[in-house]
């Protein structure tokens, strides 16, 4: 065929969709796919999944494609069994091939069948996501909505992530949430193609992971008496509490549940324990770890900030070391947290044994005592193979040699990071912090910590600052949302701020530049929503977000 006549065929083949189309409702409507794939041509046709559709896999996909089987088993009704991939498969065929990128994919749905191609797992785990998406809203269901057809539109699409680190950071300390719920969580963050799960697991308000050789660190600190209503204030006498107590921990068991359910949606989880500060819980627990000799009055009951910082004592940083230990055995992640942030040095400065340690370890001030500190830490993941990440306050004082930077208060932090040649975590307030509120109207929304970052700002976030040249951008791993949980008390709640804002980010976070429109994707959101409602997700409503109230 010439060049024009294949050009002419194609105009034709393109004009049938397009009518065909417009019969079936928007292109956002039949080809819903958040986040929105590098690319994706839209062909005649459609392909039905029927309890005779066979599946076949490849050996490396065979517990991707198995994955698969259980979550479509309920809402379908088929009980499927995964065979092997011979070339001759047809049906759903998940095809491991050489070239592709860690996380990419190829999808092809014609009206004889589905046939994806990665070269690793999670790409095989991501086709499948986007296959589900292509199906109705009710696949996400738990049990056959009836008369429902399985039906996938035809289409060609090609498709990666432009970040590693597309994540969410989830704070379990300051409101407790139940495991069953952290799964849940989890799963939807895998539904979004994010990948990075940060556990957010101790702080002054609560411990909430067992470690065995200290058990006080749950048994006496992972339960608070009280909790402080409303806004936050240190007036105490504006300070109006619940009497009700607020407790929860995790056990190691249920650490190790966490991790494996994570593990097979393609998630890291990375742990983070708080230190020098946000320590409140660990010094009640452990005295001897406080820079303090005065009594410690008990678990934090309101928000802000605790004065409270460990000794940079050698028994802190050999507990603190025992700690990581026990968190090394049971997270796989190569990252691990160490918080790092809002360390208020006042008892440090207050102390005279501890002035005489920073002036005996010939160090300038309490940013490099607290710079010391890390170092300790960073030394001690390093040789166990693992790498520190940690706040952007870890840059005060001076970075240690393998960490990695969380940027939380704006962009420079990371900025700096990069031109030093540290990897970096993009988390800045503007965009990422979805404890903020959603709208303007902020007697309209549920008490919140203050802010306003509503759904187009977090869609509009560029996680690569222009400042950087194209070799320090490479230390750009990639950003998540923070859902800090002062003001977010249940799971109902963390839904609330977390969605529909964690929808945009994952857009902004997987696809490329050129990829990204806001309009387009509220045309897709609709759709999405549907499927939130059938995972019961308690979104906030898109009548209410008006994009700018
Ligand atoms: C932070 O928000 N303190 C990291």
């Amino acid at each position: 065929m010439t060049t024009v006549a294949v050009r002419l065929l194609a105009a034709l083949t393109l004009s049938v969709a397009a009518r065909e189309l417009s019969a079936q409702g928007a292109l956002g409507d039949r080809y819903a796919v958040i986040p929105r794939p590098g690319v994706l041509t839209p062909q005649t046709g459609a392909y039905t999944i029927t309890r005779n559709t066979p599946i076949a896999a490849s050996p490396a996909f065979a517990s991707v494609a198995r994955r698969f089987v259980r979550d479509v088993a309920n809402p379908t009704g088929f009980d499927f069994v995964v065979r092997p991939a011979t070339a001759s498969a047809q049906g759903i065929v998940l095809r491991q091939v050489k070239g592709l990128g860690d996380e990419a994919y190829r999808l092809d749905v014609t009206s004889n069948g589905i046939v994806a191609e990665a070269s690793t797992p999670a790409g095989a785990f991501y086709a499948l996501e986007t296959v589900k998406q292509l199906l109705p809203p009710a696949i996400y269901r738990d049990a056959p909505i009836p008369g429902t057809v399985w039906s996938v539109p035809a289409v060609h699409i090609e498709d990666a992530p432009r970040f590693t680190w597309r994540g969410s950071h989830l704070d379990v300390s300051r409101h407790f949430m139940p495991k069953a719920f952290v799964k849940k969580y989890i799963d939807l963050l895998a539904r979004h193609k994010l990948n990075r799960f940060h556990w957010h697991l101790t702080e002054d308000q609560g411990w909430r992971i067992e470690v065995k050789k200290y058990p006080r660190l749950t048994e006496v600190s992972s339960c608070r008496p009280q909790t402080l209503v409303g806004s936050h204030t240190d007036d105490p006498a504006k300070q109006l509490f619940d009497g009700t107590p607020h407790c929860g921990f995790y056990t190691q068991d249920d650490v190790r549940e966490v991790v494996a359910y994570a593990a097979e949606r393609m998630i890291t989880v990375v742990p983070e324990i708080e230190m020098p500060g946000h320590v409140q819980a660990a010094v009640y627990a452990y005295p001897f770890l406080a820079s303090t000799t005065d009594s410690i009055p008990g678990l934090r009951t309101i928000w802000g900030v605790s004065k409270y910082i460990l000794n940079p004592s050698d028994s802190s940083v050999a507990f603190m070391q025992d700690v990581l230990n026990e968190v090394l055995t049971l997270f796989p992640s190569p990252w691990i947290h160490i918080g790092g942030d809002e360390a208020v040095k006042d008892q440090w400065k207050a102390s005279p044994q501890i002035q005489a340690r920073i002036k005996s370890l010939g160090l300038k001030d309490e940013h490099e005592m607290q710079s010391w500190f890390i170092k300790q830490m960073d030394t001690f993941l390093t040789a166990r193979g693992r790498r520190l990440i940690g706040w952007d306050e870890i840059l005060e004082g001076g970075l240690a040699p393998n960490a990695t930077v969380m940027s939380w208060r704006g962009m420079d932090g990371g900025i700096a990071a990069a031109k030093e040649g540290h990897d970096v975590v993009m988390a800045p307030g503007s965009h990422t912090y979805f404890d903020h509120y959603q709208s303007r109207d902020k007697k309209s929304e549920p008490l919140a910590i203050g802010g306003f970052t509503p759904i187009d700002t977090v869609y509009s976030f560029e996680p690569v600052p222009p400042s950087l040249t194209p070799d320090e951008a490479k230390h750009i791993l990639g950003a998540q949302a923070q859902l800090w949980t002062e003001y977010i008390p249940n799971p109902q709640q963390l839904e609330y701020m977390a969605y529909p804002r964690l929808v945009a980010l994952c857009e902004a976070l997987w696809s490329r530049k050129d990829r990204r429109d806001f309009g387009d994707f509220m045309t897709r959101l609709p759709v999405h929503l549907k499927r939130l409602d059938a995972l019961d997700v308690n979104y906030r409503k898109l009548d209410r977000a008006k994009v700018t109230p």
